[in-house]
């Protein structure tokens, strides 16, 4: 297993596995390429015997980071490996001078909140029906 940084030519693997979560943001292959190509973002794969299974995608401006995607394959959950990139991301924004981390959450994915939770994140705050005008968000975040 190894945590590494995407490559422009994962875009497409990468946006197969956004879209294989409907809770995760479905960015396209177009989409996840110019993230990956982006300077204020990091893109996090995890690699398994040669297979991408899930990734993380965060951008960091001076010194606040904010998480905008995170999925692992449904047949590779519960493995460790969201808490794994999660924990690596917030590591290496904690050495690149990062002080802040938030994201948005839908207020009924229990999956990811409970991860966030896990990895030290707390509720700041709510944004109402974010989602599609229906569900609302909840504003996490830790200070490293
Ligand atoms: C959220 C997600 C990234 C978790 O990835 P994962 O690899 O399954 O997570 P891990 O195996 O590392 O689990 C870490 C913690 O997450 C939480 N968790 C993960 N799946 C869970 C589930 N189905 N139910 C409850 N808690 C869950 C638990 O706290 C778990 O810790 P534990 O194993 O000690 O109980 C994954 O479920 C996913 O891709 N979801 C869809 C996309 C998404 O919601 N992205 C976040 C958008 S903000």
């Amino acid at each position: 297993m190894k945590i590494r940084p995407a490559l422009a030519l994962e875009a497409g693997r990468l946006a197969f596995i956004a879209q294989s979560q409907p809770m995760s943001a479905h960015w396209g292959e177009k989409g996840m390429a110019g993230e990956i190509a982006n300077a204020s973002a990091r893109v996090w794969c995890w690699e398994e015997n040669g297979e991408v299974l899930g990734f993380l995608a965060l951008r960091l401006a001076a010194d606040v980071c904010e998480i905008l995607n995170l999925a692992v394959l449904p047949q590779a959950c519960r493995k460790g490996i969201g808490y794994g990139l999660l924990s690596y991301a917030l590591n290496d924004v904690r050495k690149s001078g990062g002080r802040t981390v938030t994201l948005e959450v839908n207020v009924h994915n229990l999956p990811a909140i409970s991860l966030y939770t896990k990895a030290g994140l707390k509720e700041l705050g709510r944004r109402a029906k974010f989602y599609d005008g229906k569900d609302d968000a909840l504003i996490m975040g830790i200070c490293l």
